[in-house]
């Protein structure tokens, strides 16, 4: 069966989304090499699985190593986000948009039939109505809205161009019980993780802050359905996708229905929240939901009864593990 042999190599699989995905790829029976600048992270999941050193930037390096591979298919997640990001733009520009580049040019160089971006609100700036279809003006405020708006350009330049099966998700804030990698979403998840561990925190947006947020498990399965969906059902290459758009109060009072002594506060800091207000405040998938049958299966509250048990798990095994990103 295809699908059981097929070899799948990832970018940035060290990262928030990479660690689940590299579990759920092989579940599904694929032979996964996933590939990080970072090194193998500590993590009983990736025992016995290869690990692969690479730096995106390094064009040489990327072509290497995909003529190595021969993958069939590449999930490419190596990314600066965005509040990372504007702290070194710079960065961000040459791991995203050179990076992105050199992996496009890796799968014309040696064929290689998908290649799957993971998009995000970012690509979207200010003065767009409340709920946002695919095809709207794309004027992002960040580096890395700019670079992600340039790699859905070039992945669909080089699929009428050179025939790649370019296919991709604007992912929605991803919350999970893992640290981030430095979003400007990250507030969500630090009402939980700071309401188990400290029962205080002062998120950095205003209470009425909404933004389209999505749960871990309904994310890695929009980028297996995805992946796996026929190219001829898809009439797009990059598709908005959506589960919840909470207000950031609201996320305060559903964690507050599990944890009711938990002081939730909130401290605006101007530049994330001018990032924030210039996101949609939720997304239209119509097209995704046409197209390839997505449905998101958790609410804010299905979400808050499976991540609270989580992160408390996750807090007694490492009390450190949430402690180096930004938030
Ligand atoms: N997490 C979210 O909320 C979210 C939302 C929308 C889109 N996305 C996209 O999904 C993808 C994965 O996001 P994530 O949350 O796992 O991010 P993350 O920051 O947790 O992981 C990114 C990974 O990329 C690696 N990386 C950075 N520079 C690299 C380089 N030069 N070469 C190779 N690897 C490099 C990092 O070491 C890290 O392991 C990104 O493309 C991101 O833009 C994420």
């Amino acid at each position: 069966m295809m699908r059981a042999t097929m070899r799948i190599l990832i970018t940035g699989a060290g990262g928030q989304i990479g660690s689940e995905l590299v579990t759920s790829l092989r579940e599904r029976g694929y032979d996964v090499h996933p590939s990080d600048r970072a090194p193998k992270p500590d993590n009983p999941a990736l025992a016995g699985v290869p690990w692969h050193p690479l730096d995106v930037t390094d064009a040489e390096a990327v072509t290497r190593l995909v003529g190595e591979l021969r993958p069939g298919r590449i999930f490419h997640l190596a990314a600066v986000l965005s509040a990372r990001g504007e702290q070194m733009p710079q960065l961000t520009y040459a791991v995203n948009q050179t990076g992105t580049y050199n992996l496009l040019e890796a799968c014309r160089l040696h064929g290689v039939g998908q290649l799957v971006f993971t998009s995000t609100i970012a690509v979207f700036g200010p003065g767009l109505p409340d709920l946002v279809a695919d095809d709207v003006p794309l004027q992002p405020s960040t580096m890395y809205g700019v670079t992600k708006v340039a790699g859905e350009l070039l992945g669909q330049y080089y699929a009428r161009k050179y025939g790649l099966d370019f296919r991709g998700v604007r992912f929605p804030g991803l919350i999970s019980a893992s640290l981030p990698g430095g979003g400007t979403s990250d507030y969500a998840l630090f009402m939980y993780v700071d309401g188990v561990r400290r029962g205080t925190y002062d998120a950095f947006c205003r209470a009425d802050t909404r933004i389209p947020l999505m749960y871990m498990p309904d994310g890695l399965r929009a980028l297996l359905e995805l992946s796996e969906a026929p190219r001829a059902r898809l009439r797009r290459c990059i598709y908005n996708v959506a589960a919840f758009s909470p207000t950031a109060q609201q996320i305060a009072d559903s964690v507050r229905r599990v944890l009711p002594d938990v002081r939730i506060g909130f401290v605006s800091d101007p530049h994330r929240q001018a990032i924030l207000d210039s996101w949609p405040r939720a997304l239209d998938d119509t097209c995704a939901q046409e197209d390839w049958g997505w449905k998101a299966t958790f609410d804010l509250e299905r979400m808050t009864d499976d991540l609270i048990p989580r992160i408390r798990g996750m807090l007694a095994r490492a009390p450190d593990a949430f402690s180096s990103t930004v938030h």
